[in-house]
């Protein structure tokens, strides 16, 4: 998380580094800040709180300088509040960092000692003093930085500048992303192609364990033990122009209703419309012979991984190992010879499923990843990569990626259970038809939000909403309450109907609401018995279904209809109505949709 720019230009270079800094938004809004260099002096502005605050600051101060660097920040370490907003800088130096520098107690302590005073309660100012002893001891710029990162132990992306160096600027990089971009006569640096994109498409990805010295005229690129190393220069295609909310009130709302469009962009790269057939890219590796499908995956990325096993399970009775990335990357799991490792996200730069994917790739599984940053880490560390179709996602929430990410994922299930003879050419074509229903069906429950807008003023007076799911609705009511939380600060929980009795019904109490995703499925008198258990004790059931004659007789405070389609596809469908519920809930208390508290799009760190 945070987000890292830097510029060394012909000219001054604040108002691009805020540009670009409004691209990394999305990597954290905690506070922002920029430094320059001018007549040889560093001199810097930073405010607590969202961009548009350091922009203020700067058009009453403005900074002069034609090398600076920029961050936008998500607190690790010490509160969100100006003091330790980046850039942090002395006289001689200013560091901007997205990362944890593990051993930054054991800096401090050593440093402090040498009698360096520290400012902030961040990790990064270490980085600071450490750079400017080595500067005291004599060494020249390029060299202090190079042996300050010989201490450093974690995660950092750093941009570095000199003020005695206005045509220096040291990069570095272990985990978090950073790429360098090529200008005439400019060169540039941020945490992804899209921060630079208004100013070049030229772009070199800097590796783990990578350094580089960047001037005007180019740049140098190093490994940690000093040698010269290069890395290939491309062409991005990430878009300059900036993404606007499209006459929506918030970006969520508008990535919900983009989602008939994308989902049909989505499916139609991996079906054969015409056809009624699945077209999967060739994975290389047999599928009819795989024993096991390696599942890992963040957040909501996860839930997409859940429904997948169901489906992978169900259609092509394929094993699947799921878990979070945060856990799965410290199992030590056993991994089968000759397996499948699958890793979902929006990002694509998640450090945790990173992580995973990386445990995969060196215990020799095939890693393919579903991901909609088609430029990210994960997609150029993957032998194969399965792009969902989504555009850019900016509301922190995801929606559209999750749905997308279904989209991919319901398209391998044809694929594998195709390919492993448990679906014949009739119900490859039923499958496929439904899939292609989906965008029209979705069209129909977004037409109409008043129920929402209405259920959404309901739940503003709850303190507790549950969630429950049977079957392939479970990772859906997952996915809710994950929406609800984090949207309306409204402590939310998703459960297995079937768990209802064993714990979470004596949270049941006269008004409490509980939202059932029940399809009109083999399973739905199941889910209608726990239904009933929850209507004894007096709580008030929204229940979201495409069961025609309603709840079977149990009385419900609001019935959500869903239109009829495929039971295949039913997690599709259900998962617009958990995403309207959340958003009207969070505009009638007032939060943020976009940018949620202590939220930031991309979690680059642990
Ligand atoms: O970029 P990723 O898909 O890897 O991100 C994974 C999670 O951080 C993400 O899905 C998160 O849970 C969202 N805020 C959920 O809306």
């Amino acid at each position: 998380m945070c987000g890292i720019v830097g510029i060394l230009g012909t000219e001054a270079v604040a108002g691009d580094l805020v540009e670009a800094l409004k691209r990394l938004e999305y990597r954290g809004y905690d506070s922002a800040g920029i430094a320059t260099i001018e007549g040889g002096k560093l001199d810097r502005r930073r405010a607590e709180g969202k961009l548009k605050n350091l922009a203020l600051r700067l058009s009453n101060q403005p900074l002069q300088g034609r090398t600076g660097i920029g961050h936008t920040r998500w607190a690790t370490h010490g509160k969100p509040v100006e003091r330790n907003a980046h850039p942090h800088m002395n006289d001689k130096v200013a560091v901007v960092h997205n990362g944890i520098i593990e051993n930054f107690r054991e800096l401090r302590g050593e440093l402090t000692k040498k009698g360096y005073a520290f400012e902030t309660e961040t990790d990064t100012e270490t980085v600071l003093h450490l750079v400017t002893d080595n500067l005291k001891q004599g060494l020249k710029p390029v060299e202090a930085a190079h042996k300050a990162l010989s201490r450093l132990r974690g995660a950092y992306a750093l941009g570095i500048i000199f003020a005695a160096d206005d045509d220096l600027m040291i990069a570095a990089r272990q985990g978090p992303p950073l790429a360098i971009g090529h200008g005439e006569g400019v060169t540039y640096l941020g945490s992804d192609a899209i921060a630079l994109a208004p100013f070049t498409s030229k772009i070199t990805y800097l590796e783990d364990g990578d350094w580089a010295v960047l001037r005007r005229s180019g740049a140098e690129i190093f490994d940690l033990a000093g040698k010269p190393i290069t890395r290939p220069t491309i062409v991005s295609t990430a878009s300059s122009l900036t993404v606007d909310k499209g006459g929506y009130r918030h970006f969520m709302l508008k990535e919900i209703h983009q989602q008939p469009e994308v989902i049909s962009h989505t499916i139609a790269n991996y079906l054969d419309l015409a056809a009624g057939t699945v077209e999967f890219p060739d994975l290389g590796i047999d599928l009819k012979t795989l024993s096991r499908v390696t599942i890992s995956a963040c957040g909501t990325a996860s839930y997409a991984g859940l429904v997948g096993k169901y489906w992978l399970e169900r259609y092509a009775r394929l094993p699947v190992d799921i878990d979070v990335a945060s856990e799965y990357r410290y199992r030590e799991a056993p991994l089968p010879e000759n397996g499948l490792a699958l890793f979902i996200s929006q990002s694509g730069e998640t450090a945790d499923t990173m992580a995973a994917l990386r445990y995969c790739k060196d215990g020799g599984q095939r890693i393919a990843a579903i991901v909609n940053v088609r430029t990210s880490t994960m997609a150029r560390e993957s032998h194969v990569v399965l792009p969902t179709l989504a555009g850019p996602e900016i509301g922190v929430a995801s929606t559209k990626a999750f749905t997308c990410q279904l989209s991919v994922l319901a398209c391998f299930a044809i694929a594998a259970g195709k390919a492993r003879g448990h679906i014949g050419p009739e119900k490859e074509r039923e499958l496929v038809q439904a899939l292609t229903q989906v965008p029209r069906l979705m069209s129909d429950i977004l037409r109409d939000e008043k129920p929402y807008e209405h259920l959404g003023h309901r739940l503003t007076k709850a303190r507790d909403v549950l969630y429950l799911g049977r079957g392939i609705s479970f990772p859906i009511a997952l996915e809710g309450a994950l929406k609800l939380k984090e949207l309306s600060y409204i402590h939310a929980e998703g459960y297995a109907a079937g768990e209802l009795k064993h714990g979470p019904i004596a949270l049941i109490e006269e008004g409490v609401p509980v939202i059932v995703v029940a399809p009109h499925d083999e399973l739905f008198e199941k889910t209608v018995s726990n239904m009933q258990e929850v209507a004894a004790r007096g709580g008030d059931i929204i229940f979201v279904s495409d069961a025609e004659d309603g709840a079977a007789g149990c009385k419900v405070i609001e019935h959500l209809h869903l239109p009829k389609a495929h039971p295949f596809t039913h997690p599709l469908m259900a998962s617009i109505p958990v995403q309207l519920i959340s958003y009207h809930t969070a505009v009638q208390m007032g939060t943020d949709v976009d940018q949620p508290r202590n939220l930031a799009k991309s979690v680059t760190v642990e």
